[in-house]
């Protein structure tokens, strides 16, 4: 397999990059999930929100270098023809425009905020004596555009497997799996 892309296959790089972040962005769900779903002072519930923001910002820097490398072989990707394929243009740019705005969201507050911020320990904004109030207002939707992602997501899934796998067999898949 080649490290970059080819009309034929995704390559190397952009399946690690495509798995990797599948795995890290299900455990970042599951994180919201139980921040969502289980009362205050639940053990499970701290244990998976305690990574919530490291993971959350270790997923900002990968899309961001999977941005840049989409952006070096975008002449070479396997095309997208046909309705179904501008379809599925439009989706993943809505994924790519909420993968970089629901962590940036929150750490443009984090910045902006009393509190300071720390990434894996380490400091990133130290607290402000006062809060920058336009540096929160994008953050109060951080929560609800991070479902948003979660249901785009879904229905990503279910055309990848559902309608390219099994009812079209048309290869789409294999292209990033096989
Ligand atoms: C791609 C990365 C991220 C995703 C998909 C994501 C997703 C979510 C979701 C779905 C919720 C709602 C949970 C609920 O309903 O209780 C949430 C809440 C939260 N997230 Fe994230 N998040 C990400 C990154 C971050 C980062 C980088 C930070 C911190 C710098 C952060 C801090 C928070 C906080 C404090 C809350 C609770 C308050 C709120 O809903 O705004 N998240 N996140
Ligand atoms: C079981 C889970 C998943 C399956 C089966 C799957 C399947 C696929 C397939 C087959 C492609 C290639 C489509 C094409 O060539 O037109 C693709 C591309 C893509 N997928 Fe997924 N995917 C999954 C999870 C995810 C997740 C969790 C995200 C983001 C949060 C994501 C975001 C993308 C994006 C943005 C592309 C465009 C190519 C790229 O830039 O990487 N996928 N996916």
């Amino acid at each position: 397999m080649t490290l970059s892309d080819t009309p034929a296959r995704y390559g190397l790089v952009s399946r690690l990059l495509h798995w990797g972040m599948a795995a890290l962005f299900a455990a970042q769900f599951v994180s919201a999930a139980a921040h969502w779903a289980l009362p205050r002072e639940n053990a499970l519930r701290e244990a998976l929100w305690s990574y919530h923001t490291d993971l959350g910002i270790t997923l900002f820097f990968l899309v961001l270098v999977r941005g840049v490398w989409g952006l070096m072989n975008i002449s070479k990707r396997p095309e997208q023809s046909g309705r179904i394929g501008t379809a599925a243009v439009a989706g993943h740019a809505a994924i790519y425009a909420l993968m970089v705005i629901v962590p940036a969201s929150r750490i443009l507050a984090a910045a902006g905020s009393t509190r300071g911020f720390s990434y894996l320990g380490i400091e990133i904004f130290a607290p402000r004596a006062v809060e920058v109030a336009w540096m929160q207002v994008a953050s109060e939707w951080h929560g609800e555009m991070g479902w948003v992602l979660a249901l785009l997501v879904l229905g990503h899934i279910a055309m990848a497997v559902i309608w390219h796998r099994i009812v079209r067999q048309d290869g789409v898949l294999e292209r990033m799996a096989g």
